[in-house]
């Protein structure tokens, strides 16, 4: 069975959807969640899950290095095979990608490469772009940019908000990332379209 860890900063709501989709016939499950704030309310629905879940406070630490180093032990100790960031609101360094090189996965909500780093959906709109969406891809030393596995898109509608297309895009994700976790899983190498 393939192990899936998962980071998330926050709700854990793309968390949420993994764990749903991560039961029966599906090739992997969760070993572990962690985040980066203790008081991450999607800690609190992995441990309704049965899932191990670990808060590291980043501000309590003296170093982004020290924070990373507690990180990757509490990874380290789960043996993931898959490394998921849902909502993790942490850039991490080429150090820590390293020890994870080719199977951490992340969500991104925009149609890459456009739009990587923050306020994508403000950016689609300033664009008068007529699509937006959001991208899983495979994380590397460059933020953002790494080999794409999954994309779906939405339509932005007139009179669209920063507001409504963020929620539109999130549902988006819980759709995207169970589907991209699943065939990653299962070693398919296709590149998933919704
Ligand atoms: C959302 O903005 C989502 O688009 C991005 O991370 C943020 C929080 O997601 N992937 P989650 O609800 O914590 O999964």
């Amino acid at each position: 069975m393939t192990r899936v860890a998962i980071l998330i900063s926050g709700g854990g709501s793309n968390m949420a959807a993994l764990l749903r989709d991560m039961v029966g016939d599906h090739p992997a499950r969760p070993v572990l969640v962690a985040s980066n704030d203790p008081s991450a309310t999607g800690l609190a629905l992995a441990a309704q899950a049965g899932v191990k879940a670990v808060g590291l406070d980043h501000r309590a630490y003296a170093s982004r290095a020290a924070f990373e180093d507690d990180l990757a032990r509490a990874l380290h100790a789960a043996s993931p095979d898959i490394v998921a960031l849902a909502g993790f609101m942490r850039i991490l360094s080429p150090a820590f990608v390293g020890q994870f090189a080719g199977k951490m996965l992340n969500i991104h909500p925009s149609l890459l490469p456009k739009y990587p780093g923050l306020h994508t959906h403000a950016r689609a709109l300033a664009a008068g772009d007529a699509q937006a969406g959001c991208t899983v891809h495979k994380v590397t030393a460059d933020l953002d940019a790494g080999p794409i596995l999954g994309q779906a898109r939405v339509a932005i509608d007139a009179g669209e908000t920063e507001a409504s297309l963020a929620a539109k895009v999130l549902r988006c994700e819980h759709r995207l990332y169970p589907a991209v976790l699943r065939a990653f899983a299962a070693k398919d190498k296709s590149v998933i379209y919704l």
